[in-house]
């Protein structure tokens, strides 16, 4: 089978992985209409190319808080990576560093920290924070990956409880027993309330701050007011998300409140975004609304569940083709070229 599109991989993992992993993965929360909306809209937006402007050398370069990477495409955290290859995380890692972007590990993952930085030493590496209840374990977190070298930290704003999503409680999901939430052993006790803390609140930006050196990046942003108030509360950087969906459903899609952030914002901090990031166009699209990077959850997992870190080697090379083919068709040889001209909201 010809791999062309990150449809392919999609079709792929859903043909070859058990169900119950698919589902997971696929999941959004209720009715899916938030979720499915983060792609459907990028189809709403319609570029305005600009012509005869000298594509023969493409610089598809960006930076990360300083940091070079190839193209403006990460990964985000998503969990629980075995599931979609048997290496994991490991493999995530490695395939990242390859492509020298930024690969944001997950609190949720079926691999050490320890086991990732020494999978892909010197790799870019953000690390994604859910705050424990006990904030022990989440300050041994913090202060772990800011040991191992990550070099962010990532705080996942908007999941005070887990959304409903109806697959998994129709196929009663969880990890199998040879898998396990390894950064959590031990602090993880079976216990029937969420070890998540919906507590907390802006104050506890402060209280990370206070743990650590490493630059706060929040995720889960989607009004201008959050935004502001992410600025004010001290952090480096915002991506705006709605979970993939997967939380509360009936939110808007991450392109459309992409805008609001960018303006709220005024350029203070960077702000990045993920959700529905299907093709090098919708990158295209993300970077002229102000983006200066986007991520991408589910489409790496499809790449793992193909051939591990090859197959997510293919997903990332795949996108930055197509992105810097629609960054010349568009008439930009650099990504400091991509401006908020490129784009129009279509009336369709
Ligand atoms: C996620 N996401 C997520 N986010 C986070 O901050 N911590 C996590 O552990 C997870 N886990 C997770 C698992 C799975 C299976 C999915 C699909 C998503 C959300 C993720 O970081 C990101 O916001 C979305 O996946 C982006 O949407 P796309 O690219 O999947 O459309």
């Amino acid at each position: 089978m010809a791999m062309v599109c990150l449809s392919d991989f999609e079709a792929y993992a859903k043909k070859y992985l058990p169900k119950i992993a698919w589902d997971f993965f696929a999941a959004g929360a209720d009715d899916c209409s938030t979720r499915d909306e983060n792609i459907l809209a990028y189809k709403r937006i319609r570029f305005r190319p600009r012509m005869l402007r000298d594509v023969s050398v493409m610089d598809i370069r960006t930076k990360l808080l300083g940091t070079e990477i190839n193209f403006p495409v990460g990964i985000a955290p998503t969990g629980f990576h075995q599931l979609a290859w048997p290496d994991g995380e490991k493999s995530t890692a490695r395939a990242a560093k390859a492509m020298n972007t930024c690969y944001i590990a997950s609190t949720y993952s079926t691999c050490t920290l320890e086991e990732i930085s020494a999978a892909a030493p010197g790799g870019l590496r953000w690390f994604q924070l859910y705050i424990h209840r006990n904030r022990a374990v989440s300050q041994q977190l913090v202060q772990r990956a800011e040991a191992l070298g990550f070099q962010g930290l990532v705080l996942t704003a908007d999941l005070p409880y887990t959304g409903k999503r109806r697959d998994d409680v129709r196929n009663g999901f969880r990890l199998p027993p040879h898998m396990k939430l390894k950064n959590l052993e031990g602090a993880f006790e079976v216990c029937k309330m969420s070890p998540l803390d919906p507590s907390v609140t802006w104050n506890d930006i402060y209280w990370l701050r206070s743990l650590t050196h490493l630059p706060i990046i929040i995720k889960g942003i989607l009004t201008k007011e959050d935004a502001e108030l992410a600025v004010r509360h001290g952090v480096q950087g915002i991506i705006v998300s709605n979970h993939g969906g997967r939380q509360l459903d009936g939110g808007p899609a991450t392109i459309d409140a992409l805008v609001e952030v960018v303006e709220a914002v005024q350029g203070r901090v960077e702000v990045y975004l993920d959700g529905g990031i299907r093709k090098g166009s919708d990158v295209l699209k993300a970077l002229a609304l102000g983006a200066k990077c986007v991520f991408i959850g589910r489409p790496a997992l499809w790449g793992l569940a193909y051939k591990g870190e090859e197959g997510l080697q293919d997903v990332l090379r795949i996108l930055q083709d197509e992105f810097r083919l629609s960054m010349a068709l568009a008439g930009c040889a650099s990504v400091s070229e991509i401006g908020r001209h490129l784009v129009q909201f279509s009336k369709l």
